[in-house]
């Protein structure tokens, strides 16, 4: 089995990574799964917000520390939210303030040409970066606008090109996300540090999902192409409530069994 190094920890490729944003959910995962990424889709996900913009330092500040708190082994990646990575002042500043509470191995942020200097700031300045290029969510207001990217020979080159200079500024991994499968396969075939993927093919060295949509927990319907549902927790989760409120109309619970004498 071929190997893969991030920071100083040895998996065999590919490698896993799954979302939690919750102890519960990193509990579930910790060991199970390479990389537990508290990513920023929680606005999304759990906020219920249309789009990424919102998530705020606290939403990452309190989620990242009470997921640290049940991770082990796997290693920890944090998302750095919207706009607190404008420049390369806050985003030392907001990445220092993430690292002291909430711990993780790694910090990712969406990557285009004009945030490199940023990405070199913080490498310069030992944070251990994953550059997320391809599609970037913070950078969309209406996720319906979203399309796969690298389709053109121009859009291509772009890609590999930004992948290679993420790789050679210092990002630990790159994070592909919805990108054509020729591009992802490129990509990974020319740069030495991982790829991660998300909705960017088997090629990439790893792949990435967020675990609400692995379960289908959330109650977005319109989930993307990429998603693969491995599991339909709404639908058990919603026989249960129902069997619950049954219950408790027929009085059948608390039973004795369930009460103190
Ligand atoms: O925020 C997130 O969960 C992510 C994944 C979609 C890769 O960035």
């Amino acid at each position: 089995m071929k190997k893969i190094k991030i920071l100083n920890k040895i998996f065999s490729k590919p490698i896993s990574c799954l979302t939690a944003y919750s102890p519960s959910i990193a509990n579930i995962l910790d060991g199970k799964i390479d990389l537990i990424l508290v990513g920023d889709s929680l606005g999304s996900t759990l906020y219920g917000m249309n789009n990424t913009q919102g998530v705020t330092m606290d939403m990452m500040k309190n989620h990242g520390a009470a997921v640290n708190k049940k991770i082990k082994k796997s290693l920890k990646v944090l998302d750095m939210p919207y706009k607190t990575y404008d420049n390369k002042i806050d985003a030392y500043k907001n990445a220092r303030i993430l690292l002291k509470h909430c711990r993780p191995d790694l910090l990712k942020i969406e990557v285009n040409e004009k945030k490199l200097v940023v990405l070199k700031h913080l490498v310069d300045k030992k944070v251990n970066v994953i550059s997320h290029i391809g599609v970037t969510p913070q950078s969309y207001k209406n996720f319906n606008k979203i399309k796969v990217l690298g389709k053109t020979n121009k859009e291509k080159q772009n890609l590999l090109k930004l992948a290679k200079e993420s790789e050679t500024l210092g990002a630990k991994a790159v994070l592909l996300e919805c990108i054509t499968t020729d591009t992802a396969k490129l990509i990974t075939e020319n740069i030495s540090i991982p790829t991660i993927g998300i909705g960017a093919s088997r090629y990439c060295d790893g792949q990435v999902l967020v675990f609400d949509d692995l379960i289908n927990l959330s109650t977005n319907n319109k989930k993307p192409r990429f998603v693969k549902n491995y599991f339909n927790f709404n639908k058990i989760a919603s026989n249960v409530v129902k069997k619950y409120n049954r219950d408790v109309k027929l009085k059948k619970f608390p039973s004795t069994k369930f009460t103190y004498d």
